[in-house]
């Protein structure tokens, strides 16, 4: 398995230089110019292109069962979708049913991961708390390479991790060298808001954002630092989306706090008024936790990346059909929560990040990989091109142009919240596990191609950036 990548523009987190890329087994072997390669090597062309790192989607759902379906996309289908649009790994999520043994769980979702077309790797959600749970936790970090756990502070009577379990659950990641992760809104709030709107008769996905206003995930993103820095425990916030946010997380890491922040391709750049649209299937479509949100805190999440409050972009990829979220046609709460994004989101924050002057090319790695890589523990094997990384990287043309629908996407379900955004910049050849896995429209993998990722241990004292 050798792979030449000629003639192209290399890209990193720290730098941009011209050089050939040579691939032996899935590893970069050589990086430079001229290099002596073998006469039977593949060579992929990439003269005018830029060679990336693959994409790290560290939020995504695949099959996911939830709210009383299973999320449309698979494993199969929804890492297809990640290679077409340049990622290389994605980091899905283990989520026990209350009660269930956590090492249960983790071998059902290592089964259905087992089909996936990219690589992939698992953080683990505590949603209960026993000491089986806290010995489990051990277990995840010493023999299944786990090294982060989720917790929802939403999604009451059903996932929600109440504080004790936060405390409980954040003091065992300490111990452990893991990192702790959470889904910040206050499940208390939105279960209040949602009954209060069902009596006065407010049914529609209108409700939605009513329900989820972003002072609930203020509060609980607040409140997450603070037992975070009470404990001494890092802290990351999945799919953050208010300015509210943005502010406790720019708050606490200055004052020394070790807290990461993510945010979705989506929240960048979709804001609210999508549950005003009169087609109750558009607006029910976007139904997602956070919901989407008024135009200012998008600017917040920009300058959050910017400013490296928040160092990473995800899609929490989620994809319910039309039929799916039809299940809450006469109550909002109904509605199963979850968009789609995988293979959308590196071209998004392309063209409407490096086009739009707020991000540069070496920024656009570090959001889209490298971060994640590092907070993981997963850096330098992905996340770089450097001589020893797995050979996961993506051809971009920055160039080519495209029209994202959902008549062309990769994504099982009918509908695209990216629906008609031209993009300047795309992705024409991913490679993964230094093979050739989607090139020009075309998947090169099959289902099982993708490698389980484990992650070592680790105190994240590496401040992404
Ligand atoms: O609406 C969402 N985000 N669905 C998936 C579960 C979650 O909260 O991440
Ligand atoms: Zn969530
Ligand atoms: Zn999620």
């Amino acid at each position: 398995m050798k792979l030449l990548i000629k003639g192209g523009d290399i890209v990193t987190h720290e730098k941009t230089t011209t050089a050939d890329v040579y691939c032996i087994d899935g590893k970069i072997e050589a990086i430079g110019l001229n290099l002596d390669v073998a006469k039977d090597t593949e060579i992929v062309d990439a003269t005018g292109k830029l060679v990336m790192p693959g994409g790290i989607d560290p939020h995504t759902h695949m099959q996911l069962p939830f709210m009383g379906t299973v999320a449309s996309d698979d494993f199969a289908s929804g890492t297809a979708a990640a290679l077409a649009g340049g990622t290389t790994t994605i980091i899905d999520f283990v989520i026990p049913s209350p009660q269930q043994p956590l090492i249960e769980a983790y071998h059902q979702w290592k089964d259905w991961g087992s089909q996936s077309q990219c690589n992939y790797s698992f953080h683990v959600a505590i949603t209960w708390w026993d000491e089986t749970v806290h010995q489990d936790m051990k277990t995840l970090v010493d023999e299944h390479g786990v090294n982060s756990f989720k917790h929802f502070m939403a999604y009451k009577n059903a996932i929600m991790a109440t504080d004790d379990i936060l405390v409980s659950s954040f003091s065992r990641c300490l111990e452990l060298g893991a990192v702790p992760t959470v889904h910040a809104e206050n499940g208390e709030l939105v279960y209040h808001l949602q009954q209060k709107l069902l009596e006065k008769g407010i049914t529609g996905p209108e409700a939605h954002p009513l329900s989820r206003p972003p002072i609930v995930e203020g509060e609980a993103a607040n409140r997450a630092i603070n037992i975070a820095g009470t404990l001494g425990a890092p802290i990351y916030l999945v799919h953050v989306s208010t300015e509210e946010a943005v502010d406790a997380i720019q708050y606490a890491k200055q004052n020394g706090q070790i807290v990461f922040g993510e945010c979705l391709a989506g929240h960048l750049v979709v804001d609210d008024s999508v549950y005003q649209d009169s087609d109750w299937g558009k607006a029910a479509a976007h139904v997602m936790s956070p919901p989407f949100r008024p135009k200012k805190h998008q600017d917040a999440l920009w300058k959050g990346l910017q400013s490296n409050a928040i160092q990473t972009t995800a899609t929490d990829h989620c994809a319910f059909c039309a039929e799916q979220k039809a299940m809450g046609k006469d109550n909002f709460t109904m509605i199963p929560n979850g968009t789609a994004g995988v293979e959308e989101r590196m071209m998004v924050l392309w063209d409407k990040g490096v086009n739009q002057g707020r991000l540069t090319p070496n920024e656009f790695v570090s959001v889209t990989s490298t971060n994640a890589a590092k907070i993981f523990n997963l850096y330098p094997q992905k996340g770089a091109i450097a001589v020893g990384s797995d050979a996961d990287i993506v051809i971009w043309d920055p160039k080519a142009e495209k029209t994202l629908s959902v008549d062309t996407q990769y994504s099982k379900i009918d509908f695209s919240i990216f629906e008609g955004m031209n993009i300047v910049g795309i992705p024409v050849t991913t490679i993964c596990n230094g093979k050739v896995a989607w090139d020009n429209g075309e998947i090169k993998t099959q289902p099982g191609d993708g490698k389980y990722i484990t992650r070592p241990l680790m105190q994240p004292t590496i401040r992404a950036n």
